[in-house]
């Protein structure tokens, strides 16, 4: 069975999980204890499943993980209805298409921004890196911006978003569980003391907005107001800078996808950015627990147990996609499930797209002729994959 920790899976995961979906079936996983779906319809299904919830479990000793447990237990992702969507639609309205839209203009003046110093470095024959110059820091302000954290400040966001999130690994070590804890309780506190402050003093931004409901005593008490703003601040970045670094390495190592990007980046960029999140998806591996015995893929699966929806394994699924292991920018229709589905459905899938689809044409029309300047260095990690670095020379 799949190790999911194997430097070389990690490397390269995808013709193990092509052989996983020989199956036809979710397969269960000794190691992991779980169901794996890696299918694309039961990873489907597996989003869309009443009776399958996100039920997170505290982690213990309690007293060690108190923060990180209700920043979880308290948060948007990690609740079922009624809690879900009563803290779901609190948030709703200021990712809808028109509120996200309206953001554009600050998208392009950020993009442009981080052009203008990436050009400092081409002018002076250097290399530039595509996640550090550009694919990080742009998803990092708007977000940053969005809940009004202080542009002062955003250098915090993404070592507390880093280490938080590494505990979605598979069997995380002694080390990220030790970041994990203090980044936790660095991050929930500091976003308390922002919202405080901004009861008194409130500004035209989400964290406002929210903390008044909670002041109000309307619908939300501390804990998920604080939850809710760092998933929001987490959320709202980390899968962004994989797509589009995942993405543009996978493009540049083509020379008839880099062509069709060099010639016509505006005129593909629809299609191109739902390839990106299908070919090397961003994320990987979402759980679910059954709340009552449920059949899903013809295999039972018992109340309590959990499987795992595969999404970088669906979106390879040559039942659902032709030529599944090629890379077409042009490839409509993409029904990946990058985003997930269901109740769960990605809130921020409208601002992720809005975000790629102004910064991909720009980097292209500024730099037609760039090309990878050596090896591009991979993160060790499975469930969210991605790029710590990607050298490029323009
Ligand atoms: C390319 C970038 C992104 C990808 C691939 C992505 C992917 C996903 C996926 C797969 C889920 C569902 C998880 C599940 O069902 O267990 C999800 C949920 C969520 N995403 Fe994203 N996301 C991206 C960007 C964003 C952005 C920019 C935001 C902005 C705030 C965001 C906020 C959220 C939130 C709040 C949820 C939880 C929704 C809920 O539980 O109802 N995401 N995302």
């Amino acid at each position: 069975m799949i190790d999911f920790n194997d430097p070389a899976f990690v490397a390269d995961p995808y013709q193990a999980l092509a052989a996983l979906r020989l199956h036809g079936k979710p397969v269960w996983h000794e190691e992991m204890q779980m169901f794996l779906a890696p299918c694309h319809s039961d990873a489907n299904d597996v989003f869309r499943n009443k009776s399958l919830g996100r039920i997170f479990k505290d982690k213990t000793p309690e007293f060690e993980w108190e923060t990180f447990n209700w920043l979880h237990s308290d948060s948007i992702l990690d609740s079922e209805p009624p809690k879900h969507t009563r803290l779901r639609s609190l948030v709703a309205k200021a990712f809808n298409r028109n509120k996200i839209e309206g953001m554009r203009p600050a998208i392009e003046r950020i993009t442009q921004e981080l052009l203008d110093a990436i050009d400092e470095k081409v002018k002076s024959g250097l290399t530039f890196d595509l996640i550090a110059d550009y694919a990080e820091p742009l998803p990092v302000k708007i977000i940053a911006d969005l809940l009004g954290f202080p542009e002062s400040e955003e250098h915090l966001l993404r070592p507390w978003s880093q280490s938080i999130v590494k505990m979605y690994e598979v069997n995380p070590s002694a080390q990220y569980q030790m970041e994990a804890k203090k980044a936790a309780s660095e991050f929930a506190q500091y976003v308390r003391d922002l919202a405080e402050q901004r009861k008194i003093n409130p500004g035209q931004d989400l964290i406002s907005d929210l903390a008044l409901v909670e002041e109000n005593g309307e619908k939300l008490n501390s804990h998920e107001l604080v939850a809710t703003c760092v998933l929001l601040l987490n959320a709202g970045h980390e899968a962004s800078v994989n797509a589009f670094g995942n993405g543009m390495v996978a493009a540049l190592q083509r020379p008839d996808q880099n062509a069709l990007l060099r010639n016509n980046s505006r005129a593909v960029t629809d299609t191109a950015l739902e390839e990106f999140m299908r070919f090397d998806a961003p994320l990987h591996l979402f759980e679910r627990t059954a709340s009552v015995d449920t059949t899903l893929g013809g295999v039972k699966i018992e109340q309590g147990q959990k499987i795992a929806a595969l999404i970088g394994s669906a979106n390879r699924d040559e039942k659902v996609f032709e030529n599944p292991d090629e890379m077409d920018l042009t490839r409509d229709p993409n029904p990946h499930i990058g985003f997930g589905a269901g109740i769960h459905f990605c809130l921020g899938a409208p601002l992720a797209r809005l975000e790629m689809g102004v910064s991909l044409p720009a980097l292209w029309e500024k730099y037609p002729d760039m090309r990878l300047a050596g090896e591009p260095v991979r993160r060790p990690t499975f469930v969210l994959r991605g790029y710590e670095s990607v050298a490029i020379s323009a």
